[in-house]
């Protein structure tokens, strides 16, 4: 499966079947993690057959249902843009791994949660996954038009193709709160006023660089 493809067959899954991820497929994830915490300085941690932050309380208003395992997005509170941007290489990654997962700022019991905070940091998020009952649906998007801006001229195909891959982003309540400007190679993504939009706007950078492939751009 290729990123593209992964973009496109990703849904958020919140009922998963109970079965453990296989440890080749742990493996290959923990690679993802590896790199991704290298890069980014902040610590993305997989937590295995730990059902209790999501078999109660907030996690079963939010309808999830048997999920295990998560990993939790540890840093600083300005560290948001990146925890969505590197978090998504994780999430994609799991996708061709054959896992379902669901970003979640809210919905699960946050007193359950393994995991160790150093000082000055704090939970970003978590990420859940496992095998899901089904691989989610599509869900509405705003359209491209609204998703951004071209400063001269007409939207070039390249740019379109991106907004496309932008437009499957998930986002906190499929808010979608971000726009994409165009200047001649230069893009600036802007974040609007909503929860969580900088996490957001991390992760739709990165569906924006899959969907754009080999096209030179810079980020303004
Ligand atoms: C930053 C962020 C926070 C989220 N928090 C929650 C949450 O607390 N509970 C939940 O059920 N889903 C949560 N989601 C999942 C979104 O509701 C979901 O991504 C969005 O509706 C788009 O659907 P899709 O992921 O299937 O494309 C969150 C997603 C993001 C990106």
């Amino acid at each position: 499966m290729t990123l593209n493809e992964a973009v496109i067959s990703r849904h958020s899954v919140r009922k998963y079947i109970n079965k453990a991820i296989e440890p080749e497929i742990v493996k290959e994830l923990q690679k993802t993690i590896d790199d991704c915490n290298e890069k980014s300085g902040l610590l993305f941690h997989l937590q295995l057959n730990e059902p209790e932050a999501f078999g109660s309380g907030m996690a079963t208003y939010g309808k999830f249902e048997g999920c295990s395992n998560y990993i939790t997005v540890v840093g600083k509170k300005e560290d948001e843009e990146k925890c969505g941007y590197y978090g998504e290489q994780i999430v994609l990654r799991a996708q061709q791994l054959g896992l379902n997962t669901c970003w979640v700022a809210l919905t699960y019991n946050k007193s359950k949660i393994v995991c160790e905070i150093p000082k000055g940091e704090k939970l970003l998020i978590v990420i859940a996954l496992g095998y899901g009952q089904t691989q989610g649906h599509p869900r509405p998007t705003k359209s491209v038009e609204e998703l951004s801006k071209i400063k001269n001229g007409d939207m070039p195909e390249w740019f379109r193709k991106a907004m496309e891959s932008v437009q499957l982003a998930p986002t906190a309540i499929n808010q979608q709160k971000f726009v994409f400007v165009l200047d001649g190679d230069l893009v600036e993504a802007k974040t609007l006023l909503g929860f969580y939009a900088r996490i957001d706007l991390g992760i739709a950078k990165y569906h924006f660089e899959i969907g754009a492939g080999d096209t030179f751009f810079r980020w303004k």
